[in-house]
């Protein structure tokens, strides 16, 4: 993974983008067809003032997930814990929402915008053990472009 030519090629989409949901589809689009081990890619935001999380942009198989409400699932935790969370092999977490018997390990990243957490990205990959740091380090980077958009979530 060449983090410097990703992260590069992330502001590019963002950049010529004037709509951000297109710009949030392309970043879904681009990672998952860039790196192979991410199959599902989306994003969840804060759904209005509910506890709860509504799927926006993704790329990969629709889910039926659209809404998550706080505390459930991997994704749910993160909307409270405030921590990345990355889950290596999904059978080692019991609060764990499924999305299909393919998807073997999940890392979700949330965003931030005035220190308030607003929504995160989610992965799901079909391959045990898949995530490194690079990919934290890709994805929190990809969190702090999409806090500076102007989100209307
Ligand atoms: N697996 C997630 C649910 C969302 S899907 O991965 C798209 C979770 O446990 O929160």
């Amino acid at each position: 993974m060449d983090i410097i030519e990703l992260k590069n090629k992330i502001i590019h989409i963002i950049d010529k983008n004037i709509n951000i949901e297109e710009a949030l589809q392309g970043i879904c689009t681009f990672l998952k067809n860039e790196i192979e081990y991410f199959d599902w890619v989306g994003f969840y935001f804060k759904n209005g003032e509910k506890e709860e999380l509504k799927l926006a942009q993704f790329a990969g198989k629709p889910t039926e997930h659209i809404i998550i409400p706080f505390g459930k699932g991997i994704c749910g935790q993160v909307a409270i814990s405030n921590n990345n969370f990355i889950v290596q092999d999904v059978t080692e977490q019991d609060n764990y929402i499924s999305c299909g018997l393919d998807v073997k390990s999940e890392i979700v990243i949330p965003i931030f915008k005035n220190g308030e957490n607003i929504g995160q990205i989610d992965i799901d990959s079909h391959q045990i053990n898949p995530f490194s740091k690079d990919d934290e380090t890709l994805l929190e980077f990809i969190c702090e472009q999409v806090a500076m958009m102007n989100l209307k979530y």
